[in-house]
C-alpha cells in the first residue's frame, strides 16, 4: 500500500455500484476505484504492464481484467494474477459522510536544479 499523505475526495459512495470499476481523479492523479460487495478499493489506473486503463476493465469477483492485454489484477492487493512480477500500486481508501476519499503520497517537491 502506498503511503497516504494527502486524502482527496474522489466520488460519492452512491457513484459506484458493487461489482463495478470507475476511473476518478485524486488531485491530478488518475486512479481506479472498485466496489467489491460494498467495500471500496483503489489501485493505480494505468496498468503497470503497458498503461491500459484498469478502471475500465471487466470485473469478476476481486479481479479486474486489463482492457489492453487481458491480464488479471486483484484490486484488493494490487497483485497481478497473470504475471506475478507485476503489481499495481494500491491506495488507502476512507469513507466520510457518504464520500470516498483516496490517500496519495505527497507530490514530490520541485525545488529546481541542484548545484553541488
Ligand atoms: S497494458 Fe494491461 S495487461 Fe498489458
Amino acid at each position: 500500500m502506498e503511503q497516504a499523505d494527502i486524502f482527496y475526495t474522489v466520488a460519492k459512495c452512491d457513484d459506484i455500484e458493487s461489482g463495478e470499476g470507475k476511473i476518478v481523479f485524486a488531485g491530478t492523479t488518475r486512479v481506479a476505484l472498485f466496489n467489491y460487495n460494498g467495500e471500496i478499493f483503489c489501485i493505480q489506473n494505468n496498468c503497470p504492464h503497458a498503461g491500459g486503463h484498469l478502471g475500465l476493465g471487466a470485473v469478476k469477483g476481486c479481479i479486474v481484467k486489463c482492457p489492453r492485454h487481458d491480464w488479471g489484477f486483484d484490486f484488493t492487493t494490487g497483485k497481478c494474477k497473470t504475471d506475478p512480477r507485476y503489481s499495481a500500486k494500491q491506495y488507502e481508501v476512507k469513507i466520510e459522510d457518504g464520500n470516498i476519499l483516496v490517500g496519495l503520497p505527497a507530490p514530490e517537491q520541485n525545488n529546481g536544479p541542484e548545484f553541488l
